[in-house]
């Protein structure tokens, strides 16, 4: 039996792309809408090779609400909404403040205005570790302090938080899960969705693959004066398919009035801290292939550790990161070996 409708925003993106497959897999119905501003159509195919069905797509943006209100008329059979429309590239964001706090919270207030009207039940909220900032402890858990934000960016995943948070407890006609997620990496197991970042990738993995097939000359690795066990910086590398799982679970529980708070926040981690010389390491061994890099200086901003506490997540939501990091290498290095097929990259 086909279950409910599922609005998934920035359905054509990278995790967008991989939670519009589970949530296929699992039943649900999705139209997504996606500006295209860091996306492809073409990733709609990809989406229809992996699951047999294709989709329903509109073209538009979510900051427009006359936009969302017509395709709130259009689909009112929508119960769920998923929101991944949202500018994420950290170093942009601190020159184009702007930019960052238009798209973001204005998609996100839109959003949240229609909800009511049109008889949607629930939101997944995209949120990122950033909130913590340099945390005090690691593993860092859902109870840990929110650090104030270093970019524009981090801010409006904050800012976000607290919108929601206000609009519920405003007696809103609908719930929330926030999903903190962790560093999202690799790419599904059929190489046919992943990752690909406009022009030279900010993100470790894409500048690693690109590396690896020879698109770049070399990996800098942003600084080994650290104080972590190697020098360089600690991060919790989640495969992207476990993290879009996360979603179809969080969504069902709002439909199906599981949980427990109208407003849920939880952390989407492994549990495991990597460090990026770690990281180089795994990828060679896993693949084979030599990733040339060397060592620079610190990039501002950067966090010198931070990795998750998932135990609420794991009970809770009955759900955990199960993919290995071996594996995760692979995935992401067939889906840069697809793209140069392709003729992409
Ligand atoms: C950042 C954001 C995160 C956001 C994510 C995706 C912060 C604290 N974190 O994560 O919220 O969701 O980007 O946009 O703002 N590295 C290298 N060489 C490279 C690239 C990266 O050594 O060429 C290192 C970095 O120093 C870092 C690690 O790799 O230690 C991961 O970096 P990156 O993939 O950019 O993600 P974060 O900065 O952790």
């Amino acid at each position: 039996m086909k279950k409910e409708r599922i609005l998934v925003t920035g359905g054509t993106g990278y995790i967008g792309s991989h939670t519009v497959v589970e949530l296929q897999e699992a039943g649900y119905s999705v139209v997504i809408i996606d500006n295209l501003s860091n996306s492809n159509a073409d990733v709609i195919d990809g989406i229809e090779r992996i699951t047999g069905v294709r989709p329903d797509f509109v073209e538009g943006d979510c900051t427009d609400i006359a936009v969302l209100s017509k395709l709130f008329t259009d689909y009112p059979d929508i119960k769920g909404i998923i929101n991944f429309a949202a500018s994420k590239a950290v170093g942009e964001s601190m020159h184009k403040p702007i930019l960052y706090y238009r798209n973001n919270l204005n998609t996100l207030l839109n959003l949240l205005d229609l909800m009511g009207p049109n008889g949607v039940k629930g939101i997944v909220f995209s949120s990122s570790c950033t909130v913590y900032g340099e945390p005090d402890e690691n593993p860092v858990t859902e109870a840990a302090p929110i650090k104030k934000a270093t970019s524009p960016y981090g801010n409006t995943k904050q800012i976000s938080e607290e919108i929601i948070t206000d609009v519920i407890n405003a007696g809103a006609p609908f719930k929330s899960v926030i999903l903190r997620y962790f560093n999202p990496v690799g790419a599904h197991p059929s190489a046919e969705i992943g990752e690909l970042p406009n022009g030279v990738p900010q993100n470790l993995i894409p500048y690693l693959t690109q590396t690896a097939i020879g698109i770049r000359k070399e990996l800098s690795v942003f600084g080994d004066d650290y104080n972590t066990p190697d020098g360089s910086c600690i991060r919790d590398y989640i495969n992207v398919v476990d993290l879009a799982k996360a979603h179809v679970i969080a969504v069902e529980r709002m439909l199906t009035d599981k949980t427990e708070d109208k407003i849920e926040i939880f952390n989407l981690g492994t549990g495991n801290g990597v460090s990026v010389l770690e990281l180089i390491h795994t990828f060679e061994e896993a693949t084979g292939v030599k990733v040339p890099h060397k060592i620079v200086g610190r990039r501002a901003g950067d966090i010198e550790k931070v990795w998750a506490d998932p135990a609420y997540a794991n009970e809770v939501l009955g759900w955990k990161a199960t993919s290995s990091l071996a594996d995760t290498m692979r995935s992401a290095w067939a889906w840069q070996q697809k793209l140069r097929e392709r003729g992409i990259m």
